[in-house]
């Protein structure tokens, strides 16, 4: 049984996540979760959930579909890569890769805001993953921080579009992050037409393509979850290049 702690985990995983938008007036008491993301990981990761700090410190349904796609499909093309993930919580997308990918020896960045600092650390620590996940503060809109790779090659992200007021700031850090090499691995679940509004704007901005070829698709689409390839526009490239 995967479930170590007391939140409810079933068969399906990814859907049986407790995703409330709104403040918790009584806040479930911190627990670990045990996740396999159905097998894929032979060795579960231990997963510390607490929403003290804020939404980040659960873990959500698009981070779920994000990390079960990678799994599936990047096993084995993340080798010497730079990974940052964006907007990590307690860092449960960039633990799967580091843990389950054929990634190198370059450490995968999980990154987020400074109250979030000490649950991603203690998540990498949990997994014994400290030579390949490392702990950043990166906050949307401001300066890049200098202990992440310029420009890396995989960004991901996921339930990253929730909160209409971080939508232009999320937009500038792509922006900045992504190189001409760079791809962003975009996953969220669309819950308002703001939401909607998100994705034309990142359409003006950059390559946006729905990634097509996840078996899985046809489930979380039911779900209005959505999992996108994000890439500079191609003028961008040449003129970067
Ligand atoms: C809905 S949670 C998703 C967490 C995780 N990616 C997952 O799938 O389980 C969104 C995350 O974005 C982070 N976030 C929100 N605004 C941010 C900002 N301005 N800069 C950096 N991170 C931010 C939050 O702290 C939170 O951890």
């Amino acid at each position: 049984m995967e479930n170590t702690g007391s939140s409810p985990i079933d068969s399906n995983e990814s859907f049986n996540i407790n995703e409330s938008l709104v403040p918790v007036r009584d806040l479930k008491a911190a627990s670990q979760r045990s996740i396999s993301f159905d097998g894929l990981l032979q060795s579960p990761l231990i997963l510390q959930e607490d929403l003290k700090e804020g939404c980040g410190g659960q873990l959500w349904p698009a981070g779920m579909v994000l990390s079960k796609y990678l799994l599936r499909q990047h096993r084995s093309s993340f080798i010497n890569k730079t990974i940052v993930e964006l907007g990590a919580g307690g860092g449960l997308v960039g633990l799967a890769v580091a843990s389950g990918c054929h990634i190198g020896s370059q450490p995968v960045y999980i990154t987020d805001q400074t109250p979030m600092l000490p649950l991603m650390e203690t998540n990498i620590k949990l997994n014994g993953l400290s030579s390949i996940a490392a702990a950043a503060v990166l906050n949307w809109g401001e300066p890049l921080p200098d202990c992440i790779p310029k420009h890396p090659t995989i960004v991901l992200a996921a339930d990253c579009v929730y909160f209409e007021p971080a939508f232009p700031l999320l937009l500038s850090t792509l922006n900045d992050l992504l190189g001409p090499e760079s791809v962003c691995y975009f996953c969220f679940k669309k819950r308002r037409r703001a939401d909607i509004r998100f994705m034309k704007q990142a359409k003006k901005l950059f390559d946006v393509d729905e990634i097509q070829n996840d078996p899985d698709a046809e489930f979380y689409r039911r779900e209005n979850i959505c999992l996108y390839t994000i890439r500079p526009k191609l003028e961008r490239k040449r003129a970067q290049n």
